[in-house]
């Protein structure tokens, strides 16, 4: 029986192409506007690369370090060298949007007697900070970061994080993550696992499979019920 839901963050809850998608629609922003979905790509894919490469050398830093390292390989790729841009794209992003339907799930999670947490590669500050400006803080139940082991997903020891804090095997998790990567990771560890997969992409040629494929969340409460 699945007990406890557990939510990826970034990509999953909080929508991280809006930090660069909001930043453009900005006043004095139309030199680079037309880039701001290449950007936000780039930003993200490098953001993920440097994680998994610092996960395997053992060279772990935090995540907003590599968030920061990957905007800035992804501005130099665009061509974008504008300092204040560069700061604003770092605020919001401290600030990112939820996903809609995220309160309305998580609140029907909690009606349902349901455990709700996070597992991110997100620093602490950087989780409490999306988790604050979402307002979603009421109905999850932990916030739990890679930086209590030091090293980012997917390392199993990041999933043994879930069974520590609620004292649950993996038989009682639902693992919901949009990284295909992540879900396959997880569903690997023995998770039941959803992959949310808004953008229609094929499936990660992994070990593990995901057993749900959604193209939203809010079919959630419905999985566990
Ligand atoms: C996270 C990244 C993988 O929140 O999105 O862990």
């Amino acid at each position: 029986m699945i007990t406890t839901c557990i939510f990826d963050a970034y990509g999953t809850l909080f929508d991280v192409s809006a930090a660069a998608r909001e930043a453009a629609a900005q006043e004095g922003q139309e030199y680079w506007a037309p880039k701001w979905s290449a950007l936000a790509e780039a930003w993200r894919l490098k953001q993920l690369q440097y994680t998994w490469l610092r996960a395997v050398t053992g060279d772990h830093c935090s995540f907003w370090d590599v968030t920061k390292d990957g905007l800035d390989w992804a501005m130099a790729s665009q061509g974008l060298d504008d300092p204040e841009l560069r700061e604003r794209l770092l605020a919001l992003y401290w600030e990112l949007s939820a996903y809609r339907e995220v309160p309305a799930m998580l609140a029907q999670l909690k009606a349902l007697g349901k455990n709700t947490g996070i597992l991110s590669n997100g620093s602490p500050d950087m989780l409490e900070g999306a988790v604050d400006s979402a307002v979603i803080g009421e109905w999850l139940d932990a916030v739990l970061s890679v930086e209590s082991v030091g090293v980012f997903k997917p390392a199993r020891v990041v999933y043994d994080l879930v069974g520590q804090r609620f004292d649950c095997g993996p038989e009682n998790v639902l693992f919901v993550s949009s990284n295909g990567w992540d879900a396959a990771a997880a569903a690997a560890y023995g998770f039941t696992t959803a992959w949310v997969n808004r953008g229609g992409d094929p499936m990660d040629n992994l070990p593990g499979k995901p057993q749900h494929v959604l193209s939203d969340l809010s079919s959630i409460p419905e999985l566990v019920r």
